[in-house]
């Protein structure tokens, strides 16, 4: 098999890029090592900035988003028993649209397949050869793939970056002495809007993904498994961290639809780029879930990398390609500060004394009670600063 562009992995960023490569007229083939039912389930992130929904809007997939997208303007800061509500909105004239990471991947999937594109699932890359020359391949579970440049866009477990000569890349990474517990509920949410919660016990952030379903996180133990949290054991910490000191706010409960433990790290390689091979989104970098900022990335990468393509593919044009790293880091650094800032501030942290937490208190009063500190907030979690590079 050849094409132009041999994308490994299906997740937000391979299918996005083979969305909009195809905008160019560019041919790619995108393999993915799960079946497309797997990935069209896999419940994950759920908050779209406004440069994220504007893309996806302009190439033609915006259609459903617009319908079922819950747009926000403003999260609630839950700490010491009380809410304090930071208004994107009034603050940098900004929102967020919750809408999840698998419905973005149910619609690209389905635009790919509507325009003839090629999406081979259960093809599991297993070698990428060749990137210092001008024919890489990629080895999958199944055949090869030829192609003119290899997009690696298989997350932080795929073996794109592998490919990269030892030496070649510069790695940088903090693991985190928790994880995150999500679960999606068949409940009503139980507030309008995003809360997320400090408390003496641990983290905890209210979500949504329609006026139907929930989805909850709860700060857990890394070791824990999920066995340790049956249901009811889940509604008894979320109660207890989210409760408000007048009483005067109830968490509803219901039917626990999917439940899984996710750890939590910030990693980033530089450079992003290796002759003939790209990486995108999380095989590039990750970070932890606490800002939100994960899948805007990874959809901020390949944005950057199509239109660099295009020039090439069209004009011959490689300087954008050689620019693709330093266009992408600028934000990436951004996002890896904000959401290292966000989890420091809001999760406890094991050798934490009382008196960090009282730190972590009054940094959160700080947040809430100052204009200028909550403009902060407002600039970076929706995605107004270091949206451009
Ligand atoms: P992935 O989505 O990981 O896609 C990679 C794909 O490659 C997968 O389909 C995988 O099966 C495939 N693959 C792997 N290896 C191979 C191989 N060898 N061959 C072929 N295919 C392969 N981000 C946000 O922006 N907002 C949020 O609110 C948010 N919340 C999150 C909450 C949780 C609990 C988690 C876990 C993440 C959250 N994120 C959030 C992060 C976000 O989900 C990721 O950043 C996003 O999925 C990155 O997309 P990607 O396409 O780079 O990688
Ligand atoms: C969701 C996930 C996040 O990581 C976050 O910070 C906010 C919301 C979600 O899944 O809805």
């Amino acid at each position: 098999m050849r094409t132009q562009v041999g994308i490994i992995g299906a997740g937000p960023a391979g299918l996005l890029l083979s969305h909009l490569l195809a905008g160019h007229g560019i041919e790619s083939v995108v393999l993915e090592a799960r079946d497309r039912d797997y990935v069209e389930h896999r419940v994950r992130a759920g908050v779209l900035e406004q440069p994220t929904v504007d893309l996806l809007r302009a190439s033609g997939v915006g259609e459903r988003l617009d319908r079922q997208g819950m747009v926000h303007e403003g999260i609630e800061l839950r700490f010491d028993g009380a809410g304090h509500r930071i208004d994107f909105a009034a603050l940098t004239g900004s929102t967020i649209t919750v809408y999840g990471q698998q419905e973005v991947v149910k619609d690209l999937i389905a635009a790919r397949l509507a325009a003839g594109g090629t999406i081979r699932f259960e093809a599991k890359a297993t070698a990428v050869d060749g990137i210092d020359g001008t024919r890489p391949t990629i080895q999958f579970e199944g055949g090869e793939l030829a192609c003119d440049v290899v997009a690696g866009c298989d997350g932080f477990w795929g073996i794109a970056r592998d490919a990269v000569p030892a030496g070649a890349l510069s790695v940088y990474e903090r693991q985190y002495p928790f994880a995150w517990l999500g679960i999606l509920a068949e409940v009503p949410p139980s507030s309008k809007e995003l809360i997320y919660c400090s408390h003496e016990r641990g983290f905890a952030l209210h979500s949504m993904r329609s006026p139907q379903l929930t989805r909850l996180y709860l700060q857990v133990d890394p070791d824990d498994a999920v066995d340790a949290w049956p249901d009811e054991r889940i509604w008894t910490e979320l109660g207890t961290r989210l409760a408000v000191r007048d009483g005067d706010w109830t968490l509803g409960d219901g039917p626990i639809v999917d439940k899984g433990i996710t750890p939590m790290r910030s990693f980033v390689v530089e450079p992003m780029r290796h002759g003939r091979l790209f990486l995108a989104g999380d095989a590039a970098h990750i970070v932890p879930p606490t800002g939100a900022k994960g899948m805007n990335l990874a959809v901020n990468d390949v944005r950057i990398l199509a239109e660099a393509l295009a020039k090439w593919f069209k004009e011959g044009d490689e300087g954008p390609l050689d620019a693709y790293t330093a266009a992408c880091l600028g934000r990436v650094w951004r996002a890896q500060h904000f959401s290292w800032w966000m989890t420091s501030m809001l999760h406890r942290f094991p050798e934490d004394d009382a008196f960090q937490r009282r730190l972590q208190l009054a940094q959160l009063a700080w947040v809430t009670g100052s204009r200028a500190a909550a403009t902060g907030l407002a600039e970076n979690y929706p995605g107004v600063v270091g949206t451009r590079g």
